[in-house]
């Protein structure tokens, strides 16, 4: 795939994620030589100028080159339920375009709430504006709908104007540099990939723990909650990418198969089976470890009183194939927890069978740990001898690790994914059937979680006592989330 100019169409161009992600990563992109001019739209009013330094104010100040990217940022007032400005819109882009040389190549942003999907893509259509002579992209942030059904709805809604080859869905996770070294990790070692099954591998856990609380969300969170906001996307791709088969080929769609194929034989909740697979709950007060207290979930600004909620939320899946029969899958993701960290810990077999080693208390079972962030980087455990004449066995910790001084080093996950999308690299973007298994999956824990009461835990934790208890009850334990040295 090839390096092309583009136009980008920005809609949402004064949002917050257009603001704290969007620019710093298409100035990074242009550093790169990416060739592109950007038109912005929104409905606040600014002019090319106003929009400019509206957008300086996100860079690095120190960077020459920002005078020669901005010039290529335009802006253009626009209401998505008002056909008339997308006849304006028509024209400056084929004035820019012709300006830039850009080919006709289009890329539509679509920083948007999902409910201005529907007019914005059918108006781009009927003003012209998706017709032209080179190719054109469609990128959809989450959240893709709130169940099955409405995600089906958004997605018909595209598919009347753009086909699903041009649509790129992003789940920013698929991003981060250690979720995509998973692949790599597995399938360029032999070592682990002929261990990374149920004959050697007890369990396996996620976990994704933040310290934020809502901030100025609470009313798209109120109404979202854990399991939508962040198992559905976020945690599902964790899990997928572990548990995946190697595709045959690596390319974009046998990736994409193999990633379908997991969704489809993670087992569904029902009524009778949820109360011991899966734990809700919210934080009330409590102190976050560098001594910020913090109020409860239902105290917070724009929170009802008697919001039911949950902030957190742990299970434990099974994926139902040959490869990982009755091995769980333990997962966690919750607002205000002891530590912002997202890991995924794979927890070998242990030797009990054999008994010489197990008079070696100190021996623990081998760990394999995925640092995703903030840490980047793996660590295995292994027991050896301690040096000296009666040496116990102790464990020890291999680490790799990548120390980056500067943040440039590593690009930001929305760097990467923008540049996949500007080179037509769909691989790390999900498919509309990933999404509609995943919804479906979490459509079930939704139908059967009524029944399940809410449980609470103190801000500051790692969240209620019922998910020790999760594992408890398996025999394992969640292992502390560690720091590489
Ligand atoms: C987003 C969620 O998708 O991911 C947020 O909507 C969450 O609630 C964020 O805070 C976490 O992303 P990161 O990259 O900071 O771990």
């Amino acid at each position: 795939t090839e390096r092309e100019p583009v136009l980008i169409l920005m809609f949402g161009a004064t949002g917050d994620l257009a603001c704290r992600k969007l620019y710093p990563a298409l100035f990074e992109l242009y550093k790169k030589n990416h060739e592109f001019a950007v038109i912005g739209l929104a409905r606040r009013q600014h002019t090319h100028e106003s929009y400019r330094s509206m957008i300086d104010r996100t860079l690095d100040q120190n960077s020459e080159q920002r005078r020669d990217f901005l010039e290529r940022f335009y802006y253009q007032p626009l209401d998505v339920g008002q056909p008339y400005h997308f006849a304006l819109l028509k024209n400056i882009a084929e004035q820019i375009d012709t300006k830039y040389n850009l080919h006709g190549n289009r890329i539509f942003y679509l920083s948007l709430a999902p409910r201005f999907f529907g007019s914005a893509a059918e108006n781009l259509k009927k003003a012209g504006i998706t017709e032209t002579q080179g190719w054109k992209r469609a990128v959809i942030e989450k959240p893709f709908g709130h169940d099955l059904a409405s995600a089906k709805e958004l997605n018909e809604q595209l598919l009347r104007v753009f086909d699903e080859s041009e649509v790129y869905r992003i789940d920013h996770y698929l991003g981060k540099e250690m979720v995509q070294n998973i692949e790599a990790l597995r399938f360029a070692n032999p070592i682990f990939e002929s261990i990374w099954d149920h004959r050697h591998i007890a369990n396996v856990q996620i976990t994704l723990s933040e310290t934020l609380g809502v901030g100025d969300r609470a009313s798209y969170y109120d109404q979202t909650g854990a399991l939508l906001d962040m198992v559905q996307n976020h945690i599902l791709q964790l899990l997928i990418l572990t548990a995946m088969e190697p595709p045959s080929r690596f390319d974009t769609e046998d990736i994409r198969q193999e990633k379908v194929k997991v969704l489809k034989a993670i087992r569904t909740m029902s009524r009778d089976t949820i109360a011991n697979e899966l734990i809700r709950a919210q934080y009330k007060a409590g102190v976050m470890p560098d001594g910020t207290r913090i109020t409860g979930y239902h105290n917070e600004n724009n929170i009802d009183t008697d919001s039911k909620t949950e902030t957190f939320v742990a299970a434990r899946f099974f994926v139902d194939n040959y490869r990982w029969s009755g091995v769980p899958f333990y997962i966690r993701t919750g607002k205000r927890m002891a530590a912002k960290s997202t890991e995924i810990v794979i927890q070998f077999k242990d030797i009990t069978q054999n008994p010489f080693f197990c008079q070696l208390h100190k021996a623990g079972p081998n760990l394999l740990v995925i640092h995703i962030q903030p840490d980047e980087g793996l660590s295995l455990k292994l027991n050896v001898k301690e040096f000296g004449e009666a040496g116990d066995t102790i464990p020890i910790s291999m680490n790799f690790s990548n120390h980056h001084d500067s943040k440039s080093s590593t690009p930001d996950a929305y760097e990467r994914l923008i540049g996949d999308c500007l080179r037509g690299d769909s691989t790390n973007f999900t498919r509309w059937d990933e999404v509609a298994y995943s919804w479906t999956l979490t459509d079930s824990i939704v139908a059967a979680w009524n029944d399940i009461p809410l449980d609470y835990y103190e801000a500051g934790t790692m969240g209620p006592s019922s998910s020790d208890e999760l594992l408890a009850r398996d025999g394992f334990c969640w292992w502390p989330l560690t720091k590489m040295e």
